[in-house]
């Protein structure tokens, strides 16, 4: 069996990781990683950290680049080397523009979807933007969908996806910070490296680069902190990300105050060393809303809507918007209270277990098994369309 994971941005090359290599490790599978470099820097450093390189790059990152120039330019890229490699599987994660363009090019080149992340909804097209279209439409594209939770899964059957397609896997993203956390726990270069930090103020570790708070929510979420950052017994990191318009707020509100660390985007390793000291996350990363839990730390969640429901159900997040105002309120009782900090930390991780990769690799493989796809599990009208000889001349059967 011939597995292609396509990626092209942090999160993506994270949460890949741990399939990757489950995939590879297994006798009788081979994986390519395939990136499209919608992230250049922050992809490899992630995959880096994982011992993984990209097998194939388009190099598509272009500053100021449109989402139509990043979507056409993957479509034309990864076609030619769909057609070339005939995996029989496309793998993508999660709901970026990279995932959403590399189903729509399995899909034309007729080779089975699978999409890992599959079934987190918000309901409204516009939040997160593009992500939320860019999943729904990759929930259509797909033939067999790894649900990262029963929620995610009960989202895609009220879509209409068969039961028989989808797989509860847990996320992928567990597994990977849970092999990580192991190396970092007792890693004393990594407590060098952040040897400034005060050991006497406690740690507020905050990201933010969501599109649709460009327009103002990510400044106000910045002069918030900057607030926050006043009281004499705090301190601030900030993880940039390297989006200039993310960045930009962040620098504006934030760059001249003593007890706050603006930092480049950390290695995975750093990171999660920065969020196991964290008193407190504010965060409207996705990812970072479910490694959390599973470190015991609470988030504030600097979004207006949640595809993420199983942490604030479960009362280890909670979404304070884009105001600033909640935020403030908020953040102020897990650093006055500690019993309401208490509450959050103990809440418990709904993310997963740590082992869903070796759950998509064996549904993969009984996928494999099956004599005849039946309906939901592939295409079954659309055959695989071979090059040069394998299939007889008019074997391939038009939709
Ligand atoms: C993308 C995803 C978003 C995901 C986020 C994870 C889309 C539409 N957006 O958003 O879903 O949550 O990644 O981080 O798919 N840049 C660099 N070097 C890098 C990475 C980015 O310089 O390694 C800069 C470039 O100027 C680039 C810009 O950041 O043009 C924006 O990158 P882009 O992938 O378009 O969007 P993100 O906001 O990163
Ligand atoms: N992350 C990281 N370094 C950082 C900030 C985040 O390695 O400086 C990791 C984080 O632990 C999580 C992932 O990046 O695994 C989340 O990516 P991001 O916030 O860019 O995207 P999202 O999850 O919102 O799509």
């Amino acid at each position: 069996m011939r597995v292609t994971c396509v990626l092209g941005t942090r999160p993506e090359a994270i949460k890949f990781a741990p399939v990757i290599l489950a995939l590879r490790g297994r006798r009788g599978i081979a994986c390519d990683i395939v990136s499209t470099g919608q992230h250049r820097d922050l992809v490899r450093q992630a995959l880096a950290g994982f011992g993984l390189v990209p097998d194939h790059d388009l190099a598509l990152m272009r500053p100021d680049q449109t989402l139509t120039q990043l979507t056409t330019g993957a479509l034309e890229g990864l076609a030619p080397w769909l057609d070339d490699a005939r995996p029989d599987w496309v793998l993508v994660q999660g709901d970026t523009t990279t995932a959403m363009a590399a189903a729509m090019a399995g899909f034309y080149a007729r080779i089975r979807v699978g999409h890992v992340e599959a079934g987190l909804r918000t309901g409204n097209p516009l939040s997160p933007w593009p992500e939320e279209m860019n999943r729904s439409l990759i929930t259509r594209l797909a033939t067999r969908h790894f649900a990262p939770t029963p929620i995610a899964a009960a989202n895609l059957r009220r879509e209409g996806i068969a039961e028989a397609a989808i797989t509860v896997t847990g996320n992928t993203g567990i597994d990977a910070l849970l092999m990580v956390a192991r190396r970092t726990a007792g890693d004393t270069a990594l407590a060098e490296r952040f040897a400034f930090l005060d050991s006497q103020r406690r740690l507020i570790l905050v990201t933010g680069h969501r599109r649709e708070s460009f327009s103002g929510g990510l400044a106000r979420v910045a002069e918030a902190i900057a607030e926050l950052a006043a009281r004499p017994d705090v301190q601030v990191v900030f993880a940039l990300h390297l989006n200039p318009r993310a960045e930009r707020p962040a620098r504006a509100a934030l760059g001249h105050l003593p007890n706050v660390h603006l930092l480049p985007p950390q290695e995975h390793a750093s990171f999660v060393w920065l969020m196991q000291r964290a008193h407190l996350i504010v965060t409207d990363s996705g990812g970072v809303q479910e490694e959390a839990p599973s470190l015991g730390r609470p988030v504030l969640v600097t979004r207006n809507e949640s595809d993420r429901p199983e942490a604030i159900i479960a009362g280890t997040a909670r979404l304070v918007g884009t105001g600033g105002a909640e935020l403030l309120r908020e953040a102020g009782r897990l650093l006055d209270d500690p019993q309401a900090w208490r509450a959050m930390v103990q809440a418990g991780n709904p993310y997963g277990d740590g082992e869903a990769a070796g759950r998509i690799v064996e549904a993969l493989l009984a996928d494999e098994q099956d004599a005849i796809n039946p309906p939901g599990r592939g295409w079954p009208h659309l055959p695989a369309r071979r090059r040069g000889s394998e299939l007889p001349a008019g074997a391939a059967v038009e939709p």
